[in-house]
């Protein structure tokens, strides 16, 4: 049986109701407000409710969500946070995204993975990163860039001891015979992110890819659709970046997104669905067949 599961992915969860203004006087936040405002005008978080009901109807399996589900890491934006994914009514994956590493503190704190622990049990081999879950003939593998970046730069790094711990998992998983499918917030692909906005140690994570394969990389971060490819031992291994979740623009390759797939080891079927102003609209469905 395939895995079938909705990918969304830069979420931005606002709730302005519950954040005391109290917030916004710790220096680390500056600009917090700001984003706040402009993420309330671009942002309609009642988008995330429809996805919700769209992998309900569509009875996926799970849903996975590749980080930025929150703007600046506050509590109060966990708490919104795990509370619509328990309401969701079905099995749900996270991995982090920059904005869930907003202040040290929160990284210090461990905010993300202490709220969303339940969201990302599976294997590990040491360290919260990168974990395995095992879904019949599909492994979703969760990758953290997750670190805490000055003012106005959103970068993400993976880690030397997080690509070691991923290549082993990566292999053995692979001998196992799964597809596997890893879920990645920032973009991987070269030339993709614009400065202070990229993954640090982007050409490492493509060296573990070559060497070691994965069927399928999704990622987010971008707030638009990018799709590609990075090398892979035995052929190219489809990247998938996708638009934010609850993104107004109509701007095209910036439609608020979500996308369905239905995931072997024998194949990877896609559906890319774009907000229309009104509702998700379904495209022709793409089917993938991993370089054998
Ligand atoms: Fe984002
Ligand atoms: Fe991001």
């Amino acid at each position: 049986m395939p895995l079938r599961f909705v990918h969304c992915s830069d979420i931005h969860l606002l709730d302005l109701v519950g954040t005391h203004a109290g917030h916004f006087f710790n220096k680390r936040l500056t600009g917090g407000a700001n984003l706040l405002f402009n993420r309330g005008r671009k942002h309609d978080k009642g988008m995330f409710d429809r996805i919700v009901a769209h992998a309900r109807e569509y009875a996926v399996d799970r849903l996975v969500i590749t980080g930025d589900l929150t703007n600046l890491a506050l509590d109060s934006e966990f708490e919104l946070v795990r509370g619509k994914l328990r309401a969701a009514g079905l099995p749900v994956t996270v991995i982090p995204g920059n904005h869930d590493a907003y202040t040290r503190g929160s990284v210090r704190a461990r905010r993300f993975e202490h709220y969303m622990a339940e969201f990302m049990d599976g294997e590990r081999s040491g360290g919260d990163y990168p974990f395995a879950q095992r879904l019949g003939d599909v492994a979703l593998v969760g990758v953290s860039t997750a670190i805490a970046s000055l003012p106005l730069y959103a970068v993400g790094e993976v880690g030397g001891d997080q690509l070691s711990r991923l290549a082993g998992m990566l292999t053995t998983l692979g001998r196992d015979g799964l597809a596997r499918v890893v879920l990645i917030h920032h973009p991987v692909m070269p030339g993709v992110a614009k400065p202070r906005h990229g993954l640090n140690d982007r050409d490492a994570f493509a060296r573990v890819i070559a060497d070691h394969g994965a069927e399928l990389i999704l990622h987010g971060h971008e707030h638009r659709r990018i799709d590609g490819d990075l090398p892979g031992p035995r052929g190219p291994v489809p990247v998938h970046g996708i638009g934010s979740g609850t993104y107004l623009s109509q701007k095209p390759g910036r439609h608020g997104a979500f996308s369905l797939y239905d995931a072997s080891p024998a194949a990877i079927t896609r559906v890319y669905h774009t907000w229309d102003g009104a509702k998700f609209v379904a495209e022709a469905p793409a089917t993938i067949r991993p370089a054998a």
